[in-house]
């Protein structure tokens, strides 16, 4: 084929399609948190001596009425894992509220959240939060019941077999979740390892399976039930290079799962989820786009959301509601704005 063709077939790829129509829910020119009444210096957690710039939105679910955030341990975070309404409710944007309260939220007591990383709501009302832990605690994946009063249902610490508890062996950021007819299983990557966890709700038991290859980032899996055969992958060393492995290899506890390459983005990804039509989106370290790919069709990059110059290397975080609604924060370091923006998209906006 001539070289006109592969011009052609780059520039077509990588053109600007206006399939997410985004609008602002709230802006703040400063992030905040919803400070406990009372609270005051003689509390190391609540004494309000952090940087609004120190708030680095990471994960994201949204349940209902709720979005959650997981945020990065900085000097002052008080807590990683908070919320806000998906309504406003002022005319002040909303203040970063813990979840599930301020007591769940003790540095170097185990028996609370450390570093909320990767979070999932299910279509059950649970939340899953994956706790990385702290140099003192080990990793955890806590379950919340959010119909019922946002009761701790599971806290599933890992065997010290499957995700080591010393701090140096192990390192925990993305879950997704895969319901079954009969269960629902959570996969993660340990980045660490190399391998994938597995942790099964109906057994209270997780496991691990080795991949080849490369050591994983960031996970994405389909909402659909015939398309939620593969899970992709992204890995830290050929770090824009998508790949998957086959679901039905990760039940195997112990045992190995293939990796299957699919494609290459253009940089390297450091979120992705899958719409109700299987289209997958990828936000990327530093660039201030998102880009889609259609995961019924051959591998194709396509950016779809661009803006101006954001200089932060997390700019967007994102999640879909039930009723196919992505929610977006986005970061703009030079004027230390942060947004929340909402677009309709999956089955039923195309
Ligand atoms: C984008 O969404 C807004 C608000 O929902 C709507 O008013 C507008 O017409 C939409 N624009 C396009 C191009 O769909
Ligand atoms: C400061 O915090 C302490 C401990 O939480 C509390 O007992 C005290 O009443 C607080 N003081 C003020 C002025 O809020
Ligand atoms: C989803 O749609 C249903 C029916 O229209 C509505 O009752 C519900 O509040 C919506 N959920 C969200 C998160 O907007
Ligand atoms: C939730 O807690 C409130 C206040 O403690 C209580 O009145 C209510 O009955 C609880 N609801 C459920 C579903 O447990
Ligand atoms: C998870 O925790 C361990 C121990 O504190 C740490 O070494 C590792 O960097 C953490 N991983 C992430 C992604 O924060
Ligand atoms: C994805 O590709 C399939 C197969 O070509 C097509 O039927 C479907 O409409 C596409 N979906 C979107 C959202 O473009
Ligand atoms: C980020 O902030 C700068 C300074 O206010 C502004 O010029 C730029 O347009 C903003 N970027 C976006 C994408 O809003």
């Amino acid at each position: 084929m001539s070289p006109l063709y592969y011009v052609a077939v780059f520039l077509h790829g990588l053109c600007v399609v206006n399939a997410i129509n985004f609008t602002t829910v709230y802006e703040w020119d400063e992030l905040d948190f919803a400070w406990p009444s009372g609270a005051n210096s003689s509390n190391g957690q609540t004494d309000q001596n952090f940087n609004a710039m120190d708030v680095y939105f990471r994960y994201m679910a949204v349940f209902e009425e709720r979005l959650f955030l997981s945020l990065d341990m900085k000097t002052g975070i008080p807590a990683t894992l908070v919320w806000l309404p998906t309504r406003r409710t002022s005319t002040a944007p909303p203040k970063l509220a813990p979840f599930p309260s301020w007591d769940l939220h003790k540095k170097d007591n185990c028996d609370t959240i450390q570093w909320a990383k990767g979070l999932q709501a299910d279509t059950d009302g649970r939340l899953w939060v994956l706790d990385n832990g702290s140099s003192a605690c080990p990793s955890k994946l806590w379950i919340f019941d959010l119909a019922n009063n946002d009761t701790t249902e599971r806290v599933h610490q890992f065997p010290d077999t499957v995700v080591p508890h010393s701090a140096s062996k192990r390192s925990l950021r993305d879950v997704v979740i895969d319901k079954t007819p009969d269960d629902f299983l959570a996969y993660i990557a340990d980045t660490r390892s190399g391998r994938i966890v597995v942790y099964s709700r109906k057994t209270d038991k997780s496991w691990t399976v080795k991949t080849t290859g490369d050591r994983w980032l960031s996970l994405a899996i389909s909402p659909n039930r015939e398309a939620r055969q593969s899970l992709y992958l992204i890995g830290i060393i050929g770090s824009n290079v998508l790949n998957s492995v086959s679901v039905s290899e990760l039940k195997n506890e112990g045992g190995s799962a293939a990796v299957k390459f699919f494609g290459e983005w253009t940089e390297s990804p450091y979120r992705m989820l899958i719409d109700s039509a299987d289209v997958l989106y990828a936000a990327f370290y530093g660039q201030n786009y998102l880009s889609m790919w259609n995961t019924s069709e051959p591998f194709r990059e396509q950016h779809v959301h661009e803006v101006g110059r954001l200089y932060a290397s997390w700019p967007f975080t994102f999640a879909l509601d039930a009723n196919d609604t992505l929610w977006m924060t986005q970061r703009n370091v030079t004027d230390a704005k942060h947004n929340l923006l909402k677009a309709e998209v999956g089955a039923t906006s195309y």
